[in-house]
């Protein structure tokens, strides 16, 4: 008996980058002094007023099937919070509940993409793009950007990269790992592409409630993007409820029937208590989401302060999200190299960037969620390795 040639095809998400990370849960086990930066999960607690809301929920007796693409009220609660976010009206017709980012990514590509279709993804890029993007049978075409200019993502090259099989260009805004924004100039150029070639815009937005500077801009704001555009969205980060597994897709009206279809098959709907409690954390004004974004803006300055003036580091400030990458080529080691010595000689995990494309080469993706003494801790060591090579 073999597994199905679909399998087959999501297979692989880079296994080598996450040596080091296994490395070093190991070596956590066994009680030695590590930390850990390799991961992208927040290290605080999600908010209690929404705790509250699922127990609640629970005791009221909200144990049976949910909507199947979010009750109404969580639709509207939804809709005004992503308009906030997006500066436009989002009608909750267009809502599309899923069990966070990751499914509302692979439902996007199966109710977008035919086997054959191309899809434009700027690099670096989120590890799982390739599996989702390759799990209707396309394929994705990456395109670099430029560390020295902030990965910022090049229109032109952009648009050298369509083909007659071009589907969709999928972002993700602010990214992961490098935390660079799209623009609102980049953007309405991308904006141009996609109408003249006709193409879907994905757009990836899980870490637009973490800019700490400039603007975050949302394709839904530009004129005639609506229709073919698909925002992506989860508390999992701005809220630090990456296990309750809720997000949303604001998708054109145009394809509500396909995506409550793939819903119908995929997910039946979520949980009828963590819609509920999902409501109080779009809802209500919760001053803990507040505290989360500025630690986390407080731990990117720490991190910069702490590896400034390392000879051969650079670390790229990101203006938003909850990573920093440092780029180590002048200190002549590859960037996996450069993550196993530095577990084995200083006991610091961090994730190599050539996992998330060619773009992330010789960089390390160091996550912010470990406390600010950790963290100054962590750049010491870091520090200190790079300065025994040198040595
Ligand atoms: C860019 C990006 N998209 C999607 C996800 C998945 O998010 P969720 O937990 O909401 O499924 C992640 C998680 O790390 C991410 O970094």
């Amino acid at each position: 008996m073999r597994p199905s040639d679909f399998t087959t095809r999501i297979a692989g998400e880079g296994a080598a980058a996450w040596r080091t990370h296994g490395r070093a849960r190991a070596m956590e086990r066994e009680g030695q002094d590590v930390i850990i930066l390799s991961i992208g999960d927040p290290d605080f607690e999600t908010p209690r007023p929404i705790i509250e809301a699922a127990y609640q929920a629970l005791n009221e007796g909200h144990t049976h099937y949910g909507e199947l693409v979010g009750a109404r009220k969580l639709r509207q609660a939804i809709a005004s919070y992503q308009g906030r976010l997006s500066r436009v009206a989002i009608d909750p017709d267009n809502v599309v509940a899923v069990a966070g980012a990751q499914c509302g990514l692979f439902a996007s590509a199966l109710c977008t993409l035919n086997p054959g279709d191309e899809v434009i993804v700027p690099s670096p890029t989120y590890v799982t793009y390739e599996a989702v993007v390759g799990a209707p049978g396309a394929t994705l075409v990456s395109v670099p950007t430029d560390p020295e200019r902030g990965f910022e993502v090049d229109v032109s090259a952009l648009r050298a990269a369509v083909t007659p099989r071009t589907k969709a260009i999928m972002l993700n805004s602010p990214n992961n790992p490098s935390g660079a924004m799209v623009s609102r100039e980049v953007l309405e150029g991308i904006g141009e592409i996609c109408k003249a070639h006709d193409l879907w815009l994905i757009c990836d937005q899980v870490y637009s409630g973490l800019v700490f500077e400039g603007e975050h801009i949302c394709p839904l704001s530009l004129p005639d993007m609506a229709e073919r555009t698909i925002v992506i969205n989860s508390v999992s980060k701005s809220h630090a409820m990456t296990g309750w597994r809720f997000g949303w897709l604001i998708i054109p009206e145009h394809m509500r029937t396909s995506f409550s279809n793939l819903m119908l098959c995929m997910l039946y709907g979520l949980p009828s208590f963590i819609q509920q409690a999902a409501i109080i954390a779009l809802d209500q004004d919760l001053e803990e989401l507040e505290e989360m974004k500025r630690a986390f803006a407080a731990r990117r300055d720490t991190m910069a302060t702490g590896l400034e003036g390392v000879e051969s580091l650079v670390c790229r400030t990101p203006p938003a999200g909850m990573f920093c990458m440092i780029d180590v080529r002048k200190s002549g080691l590859t960037s996996y190299e450069f993550a196993e010595r530095l577990l084995d000689a200083e006991g610091v995990s961090t994730l190599p960037g050539d996992a998330f494309g060619p773009s992330g080469a010789g960089h390390l993706r160091l996550s912010l969620m470990v406390p600010e003494a950790r963290l100054k801790e962590a750049c010491l060591r870091i520090s200190r390795f790079a300065e025994s090579l040198a040595g």
